[in-house]
């Protein structure tokens, strides 16, 4: 027996159709954006390289550009434990010998070929099938030692000091994925070894990428307390580490984090690798299943502009087909869009109301309430409720009134109470649909 396919039942199919629908926004805020994406050594020691390149080559195919950093951290550890090596930290760091460094490059070596291998697969029936991607490498990362610190010489350690980001941008302008390593290389041409997170971090600084993902071994990050932030601005983030208050783990990628967003990048995410499709569900769902550091907060309630209409109108399409709401065409909600306050998420917007005045007898009108869906009951619709009277009151209305045909209830367990058609002011009266029939309802500001 064939197993049961997710589109086979009715619900089944309409859940699949709602999800893709779901995903159709950040799919246009994604499309020419530019993502770095770190992944420890530790992914591809559990065998999750495949599922991670099915993953970039779908956002490649999305018309995502796309960098892919690697690490080496275990892949070393195996080399140096084979040869009978014994390896050395401090810090944090690994003090790179030159049994280390030959280490280092074998690994890096290996990676690279099955990371390429990975991208060339393309057997039918997979989710390579049609893929045909180019992934090209080079000496984008110019190192310089670590030094000697606290007495000990790191030998041949590195820090990145410099990306060559134009390199870098002609590769992805030409359509390929861009694939860099824990290795550097000096002005004196030698080899260093590198992190990961310290190159991602740096090539996404440099090209002024829109993301930076490392998928390592944390899910995110977490405090002492074991609470897990799903968001942080950059400053919270800043003064939970300086108050010693992110648990160890999450310490030690967080500034990795925090310096690209200081340096322009806008949103730094750190994800499980434990988890299959983590970069998938982090990009394209609303809560995300990793963390997300922000240069600023990124929930915002704020009144509309012109470039809202679009998301606007996405907003309210199912509405107007149910019948919901009545229906306004795109030039009417842009004549009326300084009437219009909404709330965004991470750029999308997921909320509306808007305030018609009738200033002759000082009243408002509250229009166009609507929450996504898939983001109701978190008290959105409330807040946008709030936000409207505020605004009522500012222009001196002393009372707000609604329309509604199937939210009566909503709007009376918050303060308004049954009116009649009589009761609007007067032209509003002449316009009242009869066909509509909606209750009137009032709430005093
Ligand atoms: C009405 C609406 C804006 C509320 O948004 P929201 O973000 O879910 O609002 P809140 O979180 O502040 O309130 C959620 C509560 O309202 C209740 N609620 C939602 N729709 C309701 C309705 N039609 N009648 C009565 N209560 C309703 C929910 O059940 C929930 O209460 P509960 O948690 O006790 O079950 C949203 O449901 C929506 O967009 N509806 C479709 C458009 C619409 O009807 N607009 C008003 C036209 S004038």
């Amino acid at each position: 027996m064939t197993p049961a396919h997710p589109t086979d039942s009715a619900p089944d199919r309409a859940r699949f159709v709602g999800w893709l629908r779901e995903v159709a926004p950040y799919v246009h805020a994604f499309r020419g954006r530019t993502f770095v994406v770190g992944c420890a050594g530790e992914l591809i020691a559990a065998g999750r390289l495949d599922a991670l390149v099915h993953d970039l080559s779908l956002l490649h195919a999305l018309g995502i550009r796309l960098v892919l950093v690697h690490g080496s951290r275990p892949q070393v550890q195996a080399q140096l434990a084979a040869k009978g090596v014994e390896s050395r930290y401090s810090r944090g760091l690994r003090i790179t010998d030159a049994a280390a460094l030959a280490c280092a490059k074998e690994a890096m070596g290996a990676i690279r070929l099955d990371i390429e291998a990975a991208f060339t697969q393309g057997l039918p029936s997979t989710p390579m099938a049609h893929a045909r991607i180019r992934v090209v490498g080079g000496n984008f990362v110019v190192a310089r030692p670590v030094g000697i610190l606290d007495g000990i010489d790191f030998e041949h350690t590195g820090v990145v000091r410099k990306v060559d980001a134009e390199a870098i941008r002609a590769l992805l302008d030409a359509g390929h994925i861009v694939l860099a390593g824990p290795l550097g290389y000096s002005a004196t041409g030698e080899a260093f070894n590198l992190t990961m997170e310290d190159v991602a971090a740096q090539i996404a600084a440099a090209l002024g990428a829109d993301k930076l993902v490392l998928i390592t071994d944390i899910d995110g990050v977490r405090d002492r307390a074991g609470t897990h932030y799903a968001e942080l601005t950059v400053a919270q983030a800043e003064n939970m580490l300086a108050a010693g208050e992110v648990e160890a783990d999450a310490a030690y990628n967080l500034p990795y984090l925090l310096r690209a967003c200081r340096q322009g990048v806008a949103r730094a995410h750190v994800l499980p690798y434990a988890l299959d499709g983590a970069l998938l569900l982090e990009l394209f769902t609303h809560g995300g299943v990793g963390s997300m550091v922000t240069a600023e907060a990124l929930e915002t309630l704020r009144e509309a502009g012109v470039d809202d209409v679009g998301g606007i109108l996405k907003l309210l399409a199912p509405l107007e087909e149910d019948g919901t709401l009545v229906r306004r065409p795109r030039e009417l909600i842009e004549r009326e869009i300084a009437g219009f306050t909404v709330l965004e998420h991470d750029g999308l917007i997921y909320g509306c109301a808007a305030l018609y005045a009738w200033p002759e007898a000082t009243m408002g009108e509250l229009a166009a309430l609507a929450v996504d869906p898939a983001r109701q009951k978190d008290g959105a619709g409330e807040r946008l409720l709030k936000r409207i009277e505020a605004r009522a009151r500012e222009q001196g209305l002393r009372r707000l009134f609604v329309l509604t045909t199937r939210t009566a209830h909503w709007f009376i367990e918050r303060g308004f109470v049954a009116a009649d058609v009589d009761d609007l002011p007067l032209q509003r009266q002449q316009l009242y649909n009869w066909q509509r029939r909606s209750q009137v309802l009032i709430k005093d500001l």
